[in-house]
């Protein structure tokens, strides 16, 4: 299994740009099962969480063929089978995305149950739950979970979205997409606010939908006949872009972070300012900026509480800890989304970083200087968290198992690589 050997210690310096998001295009890649004219999206990231999705859309009568360096056409040609196969969910979660477009298109949709995951429970009932309200009834059958809609076509309704930990972002991009094609008007109460929903929205609007509202907790869709074509160009990474950050914080750098989605990193920025680190927006507009990120070497303890957007993103808390496990202090990190998602305390811990955790917290004590040593990566962002640790250890480290980053961000190693990280991919045997 592929590892990365890290020799920390060293600057970054240049520039990196952004990648299409994972997070936007994995629904987006789903919205062409709600039409049978082709749908070209470029933008695409090339990860395995990407390539996973279209060889479940390839399943479901989508053929999705690449016309260009990450640009992809896809075209719903068959609509005979309806079912996501265990064998495929079990890689990815976000096969879920594919339950909404499949019951507003076809009436029906049988999609395995995701199993356990390794940040947490990750339930899906909000999904059903705003399914259902829209008229589509479930049962559970083998592992499945088999959803149709009596008549065939789903009705809209006034559909309430919030649960135990907020509002759901994959529920909602189900049921905005389910409603596209529902009759009359549906409204989301509660909806997710993230900028991932908004990208979804101006695919589905620029595919014919007539939706209001995305990027608020109310969103308004009113259903149309049917959905056509069109070409979209998908949003930057904010993760990826919140990572390169921190990368440039934790090795007391200066990177030039080019196609920055900063209008989508707000919590992020206000954070790393507390931290006393200077990010500043040279050029381009604030959803594809081009930003100057530069630290010194005194970092300020902070606390940090993840929260939906506009709150502090889940999925940047692994980086952010990393980098305060060398602030000049005590911080405090608290996880509001998935309070279980920190097993990458106990690899930092390996590292010398002093954490503490209590439940859903975290204290970090800063220390002066982390140490290098071999890691084992266990999620995506927990992963990201212990590659810029270990850009700023002294000494070698290895991570192993960096097929969890290989989900969600292209070629990271050569990006760090070409700003003057020293680092290599290698295969570790026996991993
Ligand atoms: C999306 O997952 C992202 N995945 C996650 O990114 C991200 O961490 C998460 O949103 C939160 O921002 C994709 O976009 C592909 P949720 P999603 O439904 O939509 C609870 C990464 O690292 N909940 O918004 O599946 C849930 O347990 C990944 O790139 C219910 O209770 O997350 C959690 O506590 C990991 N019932 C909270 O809501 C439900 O039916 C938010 O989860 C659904 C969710």
């Amino acid at each position: 299994m592929d590892a990365f050997q890290i020799e920390g210690g060293r600057r970054l310096s240049g520039t990196v740009g952004i990648s299409g998001s994972k997070n936007a295009a994995l629904p987006l890649l789903a919205a062409p099962l709600l039409t049978s004219e082709p749908v070209k999206l470029s933008d695409v990231p090339d990860l395995s969480d990407i390539r996973n999705m279209r060889r479940l859309l390839d399943t479901l009568g989508c053929t999705a063929e690449t016309v260009g360096p990450n640009t992809v056409s896809l075209h719903t040609t068959d609509t005979a089978q309806s079912h996501a196969v265990y064998e495929i969910v079990k890689t990815m979660r976000a096969s879920i995305c594919v339950l909404g477009p499949l019951l507003a298109a076809r009436g029906q949709a049988r999609i395995a149950l995701p199993g356990g995951c390794a940040i947490g429970q990750r339930p899906i009932d909000l999904h059903l739950r705003g399914m259902e309200a829209l008229g589509a009834q479930f049962e559970l059958n083998a592992g499945d979970v088999v959803g149709r809609v009596p008549g065939g076509r789903l009705v809209g309704a006034h559909v309430f979205l919030g649960g135990p930990f907020g509002s759901t972002v994959l529920g909602t991009a189900n049921v905005m997409s389910a409603a596209t094609l529902a009759e009359g008007t549906t409204v989301i109460e509660s909806a997710a606010c993230e900028p991932e929903i908004v990208d979804l929205a101006n695919l589905l609007n620029a595919m014919g939908a007539r939706i209001t509202g995305a990027g608020s907790p109310r969103i308004t869709i009113d259903g149309v006949e049917q959905l056509g074509g069109t070409d979209y160009r998908v949003m930057p990474d904010r993760i990826e872009a919140g990572t390169m950050m921190v990368a440039a914080a934790i090795t007391a750098g200066e990177l030039t972070i080019e196609n920055c989605p900063l209008d989508a990193l707000r919590a992020a920025v206000d954070r790393l300012e507390a931290i006393g680190v200077d990010v500043h927006h040279e050029s381009g507009d604030a959803y594809r900026a081009t930003v100057t990120v530069g630290a010194g070497r005194i970092l300020q303890p902070c606390h940090i509480t993840t929260q939906p957007h506009p709150g502090f993103p889940t999925d940047l808390q692994a980086q952010f800890m990393a980098l305060l496990t060398l602030a000049d202090g005590h911080s405090v990190i608290t996880e509001k989304i998935f309070p279980e998602r920190f097993l990458h305390v106990a690899e930092m811990t390996r590292m010398g970083a002093q954490l503490f955790r209590q439940g859903p917290t975290v204290i970090a004590s800063g220390v002066r200087t982390l140490v290098g040593a071999p890691v084992m990566a266990s999620d995506l962002r927990a992963s990201a968290g212990l590659v810029l640790a270990a850009l700023a250890a002294e000494g070698t480290s290895t991570i192993h198992r960096v097929y969890h980053l290989d989900r969600g961000y292209e070629k990271l190693e050569e990006r760090l690589a070409s700003v003057g990280a020293r680092i290599t991919r290698i295969d570790a045997d026996g991993d």
